[in-house]
This record gives C-alpha cells, sequence and structure tokens, in this order.
C-alpha cells in the first residue's frame, strides 16, 4: 500500500523560512515544524525571530539577518553553513510592498521592492546552492519555494507598481532557476498567496470580511491554507511538481467572472 502517512511529512528536513517571523512566512514555518522539520526563522529584527522560534518550539532556531542586499544573503548563507552541512528546503518569502500614485512614485519604492522580491531570491538560492546540492538526490529532491503574489498574475486597483513587477517576475524567475537547478536535484516552485491577513496586507488583517466578499471562497486565507500549500510543494507529496506556481487564493485569480461587456 502506498504510504499516505509520510507523503507529507518532513521528518528530519532542514529548512529556512526568511521572513519567517510574522505573516505568511510564520504560517509556513509553524507548517514544516508540525510535519517534523528543523525550521530556521530568519528576518531583520532578531527579538521577532527569537519569540517566534520560542513559539514554535525547540524545532524552530531563530537566524536573524536582512537579506535585502547581495552581501547580506551572503552572510545568512555562511551562517546557516556553519550550522548544517546540507539545506532541503529554502522558502523565499521576505518581501515588501511600496504603493504611491504613479506621478510620484519614487525611485526608492522602485529599488527596495525590486531587490527584496526578485533580486534576493535570486542571490539567496545562489549562495545557498552548495548546501542545497548537498541534500538533494533523485529520490528526494531538495526544494526550493518562492513566494510570489496574485498580484503577479492579475491587476488589482492599488498603485503597486514595483511589486506587481517583482511579483510577476519572480513567477518567471521561478521557472529560469527551476530549469537550472533540476539537474542539481533542487525543484524550484512558488506559492502566489492571495488575500492572507497580515502586516503587509492591512485591508486582510484589518478589513477581512469586506475583502471576502470579492472572493469566490467567500473568505480570506488562513494559516492552514498557506501551510498546506507549503507543505505539499516541500514534501514527497509535492517532488512532481518542477517550475510551477500554485495559486493559494480562495479563486480570485481563476474563479472570478469579469465584467459582462455585452449588456
Ligand atoms: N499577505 C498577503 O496577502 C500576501 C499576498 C501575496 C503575497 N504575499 C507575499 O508573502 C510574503 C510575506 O508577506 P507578509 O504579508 O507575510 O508580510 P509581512 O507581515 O510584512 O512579513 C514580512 C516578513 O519579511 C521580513 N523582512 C522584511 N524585510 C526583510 C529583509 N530585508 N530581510 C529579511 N527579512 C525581511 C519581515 O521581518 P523583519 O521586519 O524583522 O525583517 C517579516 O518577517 C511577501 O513576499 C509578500 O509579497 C503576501
Amino acid at each position: 500500500m502506498m504510504d499516505i502517512a509520510s507523503l507529507f511529512r518532513l521528518d528530519g528536513r532542514v529548512a529556512l523560512v526568511t521572513g519567517g517571523s510574522r505573516g505568511i512566512g510564520r504560517m509556513i514555518a509553524e507548517g514544516f515544524v508540525a510535519s517534523g522539520a528543523k525550521v530556521y526563522v530568519s528576518s531583520r529584527r532578531a527579538d521577532a525571530c527569537e519569540a517566534t522560534a520560542a513559539a514554535l518550539g525547540p524545532n524552530a532556531i531563530p537566524l536573524p539577518h536582512d537579506v535585502s542586499t547581495v552581501e547580506g544573503c551572503r552572510t545568512l548563507a555562511a551562517d546557516l553553513a556553519a550550522r548544517e552541512p546540507r539545506l532541503d528546503i529554502l522558502v523565499n518569502n521576505a518581501g515588501a510592498a511600496w504603493g504611491e500614485p504613479f506621478e510620484n512614485f519614487p525611485e526608492k519604492g522602485w529599488d527596495k521592492v525590486m531587490d527584496l522580491n526578485v533580486k534576493s531570491p535570486f542571490f539567496l538560492t545562489q549562495a545557498l546552492h552548495g548546501l542545497l546540492k548537498a541534500a538533494g538526490t533523485p529520490e528526494r529532491p531538495a526544494k526550493v519555494i518562492n513566494i510570489t503574489s496574485i498580484d503577479g498574475q492579475r491587476l488589482n486597483a492599488w498603485e503597486t507598481y514595483s511589486y506587481h513587477a517583482s511579483k510577476s517576475a519572480l513567477i518567471y524567475l521561478t521557472k529560469r532557476l527551476a530549469a537550472r537547478l533540476a539537474r542539481d536535484q533542487i525543484h524550484v516552485t512558488s506559492i502566489a498567496p492571495g488575500a492572507f491577513a497580515s502586516d503587509m496586507n492591512k485591508a486582510a488583517r484589518d478589513h477581512g470580511d469586506s475583502v471576502a466578499k470579492a472572493i469566490p471562497a467567500k473568505r480570506i486565507g488562513v494559516a492552514e491554507d498557506m501551510a498546506g500549500a507549503a507543505i505539499f510543494l516541500a514534501s514527497r507529496a509535492g517532488d512532481y511538481l518542477v517550475g510551477e506556481t500554485v495559486t493559494v487564493d480562495g479563486g480570485l485569480v481563476n474563479a472570478s467572472l469579469g465584467a459582462s461587456i455585452d449588456g
């Protein structure tokens, strides 16, 4: 019989979640720990990483670093390499958004978002290539999961120009990295979340009921929705997904009816 009990387990796996201290990253870190993984929780603020790791238990370890620069990505990778000989699962989740009217949209709001959302996933994956390669085998590929967004798949009304562009870029970068890294038994995929309550998505956090009205499933996403998708991709169950973006949004992208134009 097929061993369904182990299909979604992550026992003995080592994972790193950037932006794991809160929001979507924390949801994923919690799911990984509950599935048996050892999870390094990373973000800029050491106190936030420590508090989250303490809440998630002894298999969660704080590893604070700023990944907005290439140097920061390399420092995080070196810190991890000093503790672990291999890395089974990398979740590139840390991200930022910037909204401002088109006329005044500043260079700072462009660079901050493109650096953290596009450049960092690439250079952190590059810096961790050796550890990921050490973990990947044909029977058990290592995993890189990029957290993209439905804003990279369709427009919304916010004037978040660099954010839209960055998430679309990361969905495509997921495919290009997947093509290169498959030969090293490292499978790269992405999750495109819809509305999840967080510091970044204050609308979902503070006005969830009104946000839910526009979502076909009639609710915003919760921790189990995000953890479920991430555990699927990270575990044996998701081994045959390569370069894929899994949309987890209650149907906004794939089950919304457009406006009628013929009356
Ligand atoms: N929430 C949603 O509805 C939604 C929808 C689609 C996509 N997403 C994506 O999901 C990811 C997480 O978003 P979220 O909503 O959970 O946002 P959030 O609550 O603002 O969390 C962002 C996380 O990233 C960390 N971070 C920010 N800058 C960093 C840096 N330079 N280096 C390292 N860590 C950094 C933050 O901790 P520190 O401040 O301590 O660094 C925090 O842990 C992002 O990529 C976002 O674009 C979110």
